[in-house]
């Protein structure tokens, strides 16, 4: 394992521990991706998104393309939530355009008793990304780790793919809530040693992307999603070599259940354009930082508008004071369609607007 350069910049990692800062830190889901040309170009060197992210050197390359352009506060690996599953061997492809395939969905009882916990070494592409990163960030600014959650991950596992309303996935939670708990279970171990894994290979932070939690009843939502969150939460090591690691929690459309988040072990907790920033903080308290949530359509808007939104956001967060923390972001993934010259400017406004906030 090389040793790695000290941080130079642990802002992002000091806002989700509740620590003071001097400005609000910021990054961007789906931060690496195609609205930059320079991503293109990468992927087309590559072939494909799956053959990019499979290897190591190319995905450490578009993990640092948005840092040169911006000065972003952290970087985030570029890998997938589906690794788990394809490596479970569910047979993940991308077809050009329309999202997620696999050939092997989790369809009957069968299948579902055949599933097992990945080998982690098929794996190692993305461990070696990790490090890889970690060595070419020289220090600049901390790297978060990923996985998918227990649940988003089976909503692709037993679909197949995307879906508009889950029918299959929720279908088989309703009849046979043994087999989904199955794949739940499985699912919590398998990332919780993927997380590990990840820590162990230089990652300084943690979100765990329940994407689609919020298709599930009241109720539901806290049996088949959260409380696996919970047990993944509970099995990650959070320090490693002396070092806190903070893990991010964010279930898209969870806002209403942010109180029952906010206890889920986690340090911070993402939320989506939505919620009412001042709001959940006073709900949360000081158990935890909260992460998000401009729309990221706001990108499509002029200069100024954008700037105005930023403040916004900010402004309804507040001053951060003591036993608080803000780490903005979108409120979900940024589109494909954005320009990047929009991201010039909210990363400038952040920056510039929580300084002034905190005179
Ligand atoms: O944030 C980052 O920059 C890190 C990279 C990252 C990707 N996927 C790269 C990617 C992260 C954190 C993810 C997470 C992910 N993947 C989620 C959870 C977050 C979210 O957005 O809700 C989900 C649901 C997936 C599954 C997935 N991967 C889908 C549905 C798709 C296709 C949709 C699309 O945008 O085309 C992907 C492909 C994917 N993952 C791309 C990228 C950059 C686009 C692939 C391409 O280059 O064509």
């Amino acid at each position: 394992m090389p040793s790695f350069a000290p941080l130079k910049n642990d802002t992002f990692l000091r806002a989700l521990m509740r620590q003071p800062t001097d400005y609000t830190p910021v990054w961007l889901m789906r931060q690496a991706g195609r609205y930059l040309p320079e991503y293109r170009a990468t992927r087309a060197r590559a072939g494909s998104f799956l053959a990019l992210a499979k290897n190591p050197e190319m995905a450490t390359e578009v993990t640092l393309q948005p840092l040169d352009r911006y000065p972003l506060d952290a970087a985030i690996l570029f890998s997938d939530i589906l690794t788990i599953p394809d490596a479970m061997g569910l047979g993940l492809s991308f077809a050009e355009g329309e999202g997620p395939r696999f050939a092997h969905p989790l369809r009957d009882e069968k299948a579902v008793m055949a599933l097992q916990q990945p080998d982690l070494s098929s794996l190692q592409y993305v461990f070696d990304a990790v490090t890889q990163i970690r060595v070419a960030l020289q220090g600049r600014v901390p790297l978060i780790g990923f996985s998918g959650s227990p649940w988003t991950l089976a909503c692709y596992m037993v679909e197949g793919g995307g879906s508009d309303d889950f029918r299959t996935v929720k279908a088989m939670l309703y009849n046979r809530p043994d087999l989904m708990h199955r794949i739940l279970s499985i699912n919590a171990a398998s990332v919780a040693a993927y997380l590990n894994a990840q820590v162990d290979a230089g990652a300084q932070a943690l979100m765990i992307f329940d994407t689609w939690g919020g298709a599930l009843a009241d109720g539901v939502y806290q049996r088949f999603s959260l409380d696996y969150m919970k047990e993944v939460i509970r099995l990650t090591k959070r320090e490693h070599n002396g070092q806190r690691i903070p893990l991010i929690v964010f279930t898209k459309g969870g806002g209403l259940w942010l109180d029952q988040i906010a206890d889920s072990g986690a340090d911070a907790v993402g939320l989506d354009w939505t919620v009412n920033l001042a709001a959940a903080r006073a709900k949360v308290g000081d158990r935890v930082a909260l992460q998000g949530n401009l729309d990221p359509v706001v990108l499509f808007a002029g200069a100024d508008q954008i700037r105005q939104e930023v403040r916004g956001v900010l402004e309804s967060f507040g001053r951060p004071g003591p036993g608080s923390g803000h780490v903005f972001n979108l409120g979900h993934g940024i589109s494909q369609f954005t320009p990047p010259e929009a991201v010039t400017e909210l990363v400038q406004a952040v920056h510039a607007i929580s300084r002034e906030l905190r005179k």
